[in-house]
C-alpha cells in the first residue's frame, strides 16, 4: 500500500455534531456516518440532505489528483458527490478509524472524463482489509451494460478492529490504468445479518453455509415490494434505498396496494426496528382479486445475479389489510430457484395484523458467469385457506464472500448487445447492485440543486471568434473526398434528395462501407454559408450526446461544403405533425420526442465545456431516429460562450421567423432564454399540430404562439388541439404541458424557465400522464370483478379488494353456488 491518509480525525469532528453523536473523550460510542466527497475541497450537502466532506480539506497531504467531472448528467440525482473525483495513478489506502463492529461501506462512481483521462483507462480493483470488492473493475463498461449514469456500490463488512482500509490498487493488466472514485460512504451499524439469530434455510444446497460474524457482504437488491422508492433520508438509521420491485417482476404482476389506514405497523419485540423500516411494511403486492386466475400462474421475480457465489435473500412479510387477521386466511408457498423454500401463513409466523416478519434463506451457486435469481409466489389451498392468494412486502439479496479466498468480486458484465433474451433483464445486468432511483426523483434533486448553484452574473460579454479555432478542425472528424460524396449520393441524384434548407440540399447517402447518412450539400456562392459551415463542424465534432445529432465528417474538396451525418430514419419531427400523409404521432410519444429535445438542448445550454445557444430551434431541426429518440440537429447559427456564467452574446438578430424571442429581436442580445422561447413556440406547435405562422388564417391566429396564448388566457386552448389529440390527453398532463408552452414564451426573458426546468416539467407531465393511464387500468380492473367487488369497496383509492376476491374464490370452489 503506497499511500495512507487518516481521514478520521479530520472526518469525524466536524461530523458528529450535526450527527449527535456521543462522544467520550474522543471515541465514538455513537453510530458513525462518515461521507467524503473525494476530490472535493469544502463541506456539501446533497439532495437527500446528507453533508459530505470534502477529501481535499484535509491538510494532511492527500495523495491522487483531485478533479471535477467534465460533464454534469442530468440523470445525476444530485451533483454531489459526483461532479468532484480523486484520481489515482498509484496504489492508494484510504483510512477510517471506527468503533469495532459492522459498516455498511458504499462507492458511488460517475464514469466520465475527468481531467483529460478516458473512461476506459480506468481500471482497478478495492479492497476493504483483505476482502476484495472489486477487481478489474471498469466503472464506464459496468454502467453502460446496466444502462446507467452512475454507480453506488454496497457492501457490509465487519471492522472488528475499527480499522478500515479502503484501497485502490491500479490493474497491472492495462498500461495507463487509474483509479478513480467519487464518494465513499460509511454507516456504521449493528449486526443485522446474525444477530438476533435469525433461521437460515438451505435452498438446494447439501452443506449449510457457514455466516459467521465476519462475513462481507454485497448489497445487490433491496427492493420496497409493491411500493414507490424508500430514500435514504426515509430510512434515516442507515441510509438505504428501497427501489421498486416492478422493473424485475417476470409476467404477471398481481396488484399492489396500501395497508388499512386503520392497521399499524408494530414490531414484534425479538425484531429490531432499524431491520427494516415502516414505510417497507405499509404497501405490499399480492396475485390478483380472482382466485382461479391466480391459480394459473407464479408471482415471480427475476433477479440477475453473478454464478459462482453463495447469496442470501431476505424476504419481507407483514398483512397489512383488515379481512387478514388470522391463520388459514392467504397461505402459500416460496419458491426460490424452483423449489419450495417455504410455505407461507404470515399470521402464524407474526402473530397478527401489522405485525412485520422477515425470513432468510442461502441459496448455492448456481451456472455460470451471469445467472439469474427467481423468487416466485404460489397460493397454497392443501388447507383449504380463504383466500387463493401471496403476499411479499421487501426482497433484498446479499452475495455472501467467497470465504477461503476473501472475495466479492465477480466478473465484469457484458454489455447488453451481446446478451440474448430479454434487453430489460440485460439492461440492469447481474454483476453489481445499484440502486434503483426514479428517473423524476433524481430530475427534481439535481434542478433543485442547479437553482441553488446558478447566479446569473453581469454582463461581462465577449462575441467568441470561432475563426481562431477553425485551422485545427481537420483532425476534430472525418474528411471525405468529393468523389467518395459522389458514389454515396450517385452524384446527387434527385432520387436522394431528402429536403432543401438555408444552407443548401440535404441527400440521403450511402457509405461504401453500407452506413446510411445524411449529406448536406452548401451553395458555395454563399458567404453565409461559410461561416454556417463552419460554425456547425466546429460545433458537432466537439460534442456528443444522445439528443444531438452526430456529425460524422464533411468535405470541402474543390470548394464544396459538404456536411455528413447520421442518417435520421424517421426524418423531421415536423412532418409527423402536419403538411405531409405520415399517420400522427400518440401524444405520449410526442411527450417523448420534446423531453428528448429539451435533453439535447439542456446539455447544449449547461453540459458542454462551453455554453451553447442553438439559436434556431424549430420542428425541423428536431430530427427522429429509427427508434423514435429525439435528436437536435443543425448548429450552423448557433453560438458559443466560453464562460457558462455569462448571460448574453450580443449579435446579428438570426434565426426562424415565429420562433423568435421578442426581447432578442428588440435588444440584439442572445441569451439561453432566446432557446427557451423558441422550444414553447415548438411545445404548442407540438400540440396544436400547425405552423408556427399561417398567413393565410385570419389576422389573430397567424402566429401561433399569439393564438394559443388568447386561447389558453380565454379556457379555449383544448379546442385547437390536434384533433387527432382529442381524448388521448389526461387534464393533469395538459394542464402541466401547456403552463409549461406558455412559460417558455414569456415576454420576458426573466420570466421564462431554464432549459433545466422546462425538462423538469415535461418529466412531471409525461409521469401525470402515465399514472392517470395506470389508474384507468386499475378502474377497469375492479369493474372486471365480481359485484360483490364493487359492493364491498375498500375506502382508499389504491387500496386493494380483498372481500371481492373471497366471493370470486367461493365461486369457484362451489360452481353451483350461484
Ligand atoms: C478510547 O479508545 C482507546 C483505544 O480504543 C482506549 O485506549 C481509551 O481508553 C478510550 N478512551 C475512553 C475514554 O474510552
Ligand atoms: C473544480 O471546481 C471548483 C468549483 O468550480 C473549483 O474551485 C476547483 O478549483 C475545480 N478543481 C479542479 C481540479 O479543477
Ligand atoms: C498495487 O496493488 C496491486 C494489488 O495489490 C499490486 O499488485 C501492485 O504491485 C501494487 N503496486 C504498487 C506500485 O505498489
Ligand atoms: C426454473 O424454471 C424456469 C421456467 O420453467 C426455467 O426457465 C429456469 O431455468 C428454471 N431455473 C432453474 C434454476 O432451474
Ligand atoms: C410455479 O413454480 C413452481 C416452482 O418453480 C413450479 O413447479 C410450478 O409449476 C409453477 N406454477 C405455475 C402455475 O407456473
Ligand atoms: C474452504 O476451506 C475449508 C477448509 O480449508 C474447506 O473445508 C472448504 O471446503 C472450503 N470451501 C470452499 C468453498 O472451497
Amino acid at each position: 500500500m503506497a499511500n495512507r491518509t487518516e481521514l478520521a480525525t479530520l472526518l469525524c469532528i466536524p461530523l458528529f455534531s450535526l450527527l449527535l453523536l456521543d462522544v467520550v473523550a474522543g471515541n465514538f460510542t455513537g453510530p458513525h456516518q462518515i461521507r467524503l466527497r473525494c476530490g472535493g475541497t469544502s463541506t456539501a450537502i446533497d439532495s437527500d440532505g446528507r453533508t459530505w466532506e470534502g477529501d481535499a480539506n484535509s491538510k494532511l497531504a492527500l495523495d491522487g489528483l483531485a478533479a471535477n467531472a467534465s460533464y454534469l448528467d442530468p440523470l445525476l440525482p444530485s451533483p454531489v458527490p459526483y461532479m468532484t473525483a480523486r484520481i489515482f495513478s498509484s496504489n492508494f489506502t484510504y483510512w477510517f478509524g471506527l468503533n469495532p463492529g459492522r459498516v455498511f461501506l458504499r462507492l458511488y462512481f460517475y464514469p466520465t472524463e475527468y481531467a483529460d483521462r478516458a473512461a476506459a483507462d480506468a481500471l482497478f480493483s478495492v479492497t476493504a482489509g483483505i476482502l476484495v470488492l472489486l477487481n478489474d473493475f471498469n466503472p464506464s463498461q459496468v454502467a453502460h451494460a446496466m444502462g446507467r449514469t452512475y454507480l453506488i456500490l454496497e457492501y457490509s463488512v465487519n471492522v472488528p478492529s475499527g480499522d478500515l482500509d479502503v484501497t485502490f490498487s491500479l490493474s497491472p493488466h492495462h498500461t495507463g490504468s487509474y483509479a478513480f472514485v467519487n464518494g465513499i460512504e460509511v454507516v456504521s451499524t449493528p449486526d443485522i445479518f446474525t444477530k438476533p439469530a435469525p433461521t437460515f434455510l438451505n435452498v438446494g444446497i447439501s452443506d449449510p453455509f457457514p455466516i459467521s460474524v465476519n462475513i462481507g457482504l454485497q448489497t445487490m437488491y433491496r427492493l420496497n415490494v409493491g411500493g414507490e422508492t424508500i430514500s435514504p433520508k426515509d430510512d434515516s438509521e442507515f441510509c438505504r434505498t428501497w427501489g421498486k420491485d416492478s422493473p424485475y417482476i417476470s409476467g404477471d404482476s398481481g396488484l399492489n396496494f396500501f395497508k388499512d389506514d386503520t392497521v399499524t405497523i408494530s414490531y414484534p419485540r425479538t425484531m429490531p426496528s432499524y431491520i427494516a423500516p415502516v414505510g417497507l411494511y405499509e404497501t405490499a403486492r399480492s396475485m390478483g382479486l380472482k382466485g382461479y386466475i391466480n391459480l394459473r400462474y407464479n408471482l415471480t421475480w427475476i433477479l440477475p445475479i453473478d454464478a459462482g457465489f453463495h447469496y442470501l435473500l431476505r424476504l419481507y412479510f407483514c398483512e397489512i389489510q383488515h379481512p387478514i387477521t388470522k391463520a388459514n386466511q392467504r397461505t402459500f408457498f416460496v419458491y426460490i430457484n424452483n423449489q419450495t423454500a417455504q410455505k407461507m401463513d404470515v399470521i402464524v409466523l407474526s402473530g397478527g395484523i401489522g405485525v412485520p416478519i422477515y425470513t432468510n434463506y442461502i441459496v448455492g451457486p448456481i451456472g455460470y458467469g451471469q445467472t439469474d435469481l427467481r423468487v416466485a409466489l404460489h397460493p397454497d389451498v392443501e388447507t383449504n385457506p380463504e383466500f387463493v392468494d401471496a403476499i411479499l412486502n421487501g426482497l433484498e439479496v446479499f452475495k455472501l464472500q467467497d470465504v477461503n479466498k476473501s472475495n466479492l468480486a465477480g466478473m465484469n458484465p457484458i454489455p447488453w448487445r451481446h446478451r440474448d433474451g430479454d434487453p430489460r433483464l440485460a439492461t440492469i445486468g447481474g454483476a453489481i447492485f445499484v440502486l434503483v432511483v426514479l428517473l423524476i426523483a433524481s430530475l427534481s434533486m439535481y434542478i433543485i440543486n442547479i437553482r441553488k448553484k446558478r447566479v446569473d452574473h453581469g454582463n461581462t460579454n465577449k462575441e467568441l471568434l470561432l475563426a481562431t479555432l477553425l485551422s485545427k478542425k481537420s483532425n476534430l472528424c472525418h474528411q471525405f473526398t468529393f468523389l467518395q460524396i459522389q458514389e454515396a449520393t450517385s452524384n446527387f441524384d434527385e432520387a436522394f434528395l431528402l429536403g432543401k434548407g438555408g444552407f443548401g440540399n440535404v441527400y440521403k447517402g450511402e457509405l461504401d462501407h453500407g452506413m446510411k447518412v445524411a449529406i448536406k450539400r452548401g451553395d458555395p456562392l454563399s458567404q453565409q454559408g461559410i461561416n454556417e459551415f463552419q460554425t456547425e463542424i466546429e460545433m458537432l465534432s466537439k460534442l456528443r450526446h444522445r439528443h444531438l445529432v452526430s456529425l460524422i465528417g464533411y468535405c470541402e474538396d474543390e470548394n464544396e461544403m459538404i456536411l455528413v451525418y447520421d442518417y435520421m430514419e424517421n426524418g423531421t419531427l415536423q412532418e409527423h405533425l402536419y403538411g405531409s400523409q405520415k399517420p400522427p404521432l400518440p401524444w405520449k410519444q410526442r411527450l417523448e420526442i420534446c423531453i428528448g429535445a429539451a435533453l439535447g438542448l439542456h446539455y447544449l445550454h449547461t453540459g458542454a465545456k462551453q455554453t451553447i445557444i442553438h439559436r434556431d430551434v424549430k420542428s425541423t431541426n428536431i430530427l427522429l431516429d429509427g427508434k423514435w429518440v429525439a435528436k437536435v440537429s443543425d448548429f450552423g447559427l448557433s453560438k458559443v460562450s466560453t464562460d457558462k456564467d455569462k448571460t448574453y452574446v450580443s449579435t446579428v438578430v438570426k434565426g426562424s421567423f415565429g420562433y423568435l424571442d421578442p426581447e432578442y429581436f428588440r435588444r440584439q442580445k442572445l441569451t439561453k432564454k432566446s432557446d427557451v422561447f423558441s422550444f414553447g413556440v415548438l411545445l404548442f406547435e407540438v400540440l396544436c399540430a400547425r405552423p408556427v405562422i399561417n398567413p393565410e388564417l385570419p389576422e389573430e391566429q397567424v402566429s401561433l404562439r399569439d393564438w394559443a396564448l388568447s386561447c389558453r388566457k380565454k379556457g379555449i386552448l383544448s379546442e385547437i388541439i390536434d384533433p387527432h389529440l382529442q381524448g388521448e390527453i389526461t387534464p393533469q398532463c395538459f394542464r402541466k404541458f401547456t403552463e409549461t408552452a406558455e412559460q417558455c414564451v414569456a415576454d420576458y426573458s426573466m420570466n421564462r424557465p431554464s432549459m433545466g426546468d422546462v425538462l423538469w416539467n415535461l418529466e412531471v407531465a409525461l409521469q401525470l400522464q402515465e399514472s392517470a393511464e395506470e389508474n384507468c387500468e386499475e378502474t377497469a380492473l375492479n369493474v372486471l370483478s365480481s359485484p360483490l367487488t364493487t359492493r364491498l369497496q375498500p375506502s382508499s383509492r389504491s387500496t386493494m379488494s380483498i372481500s371481492g376476491q373471497k366471493a370470486v374464490f367461493s365461486e369457484m370452489m362451489h360452481p353451483d353456488g350461484r
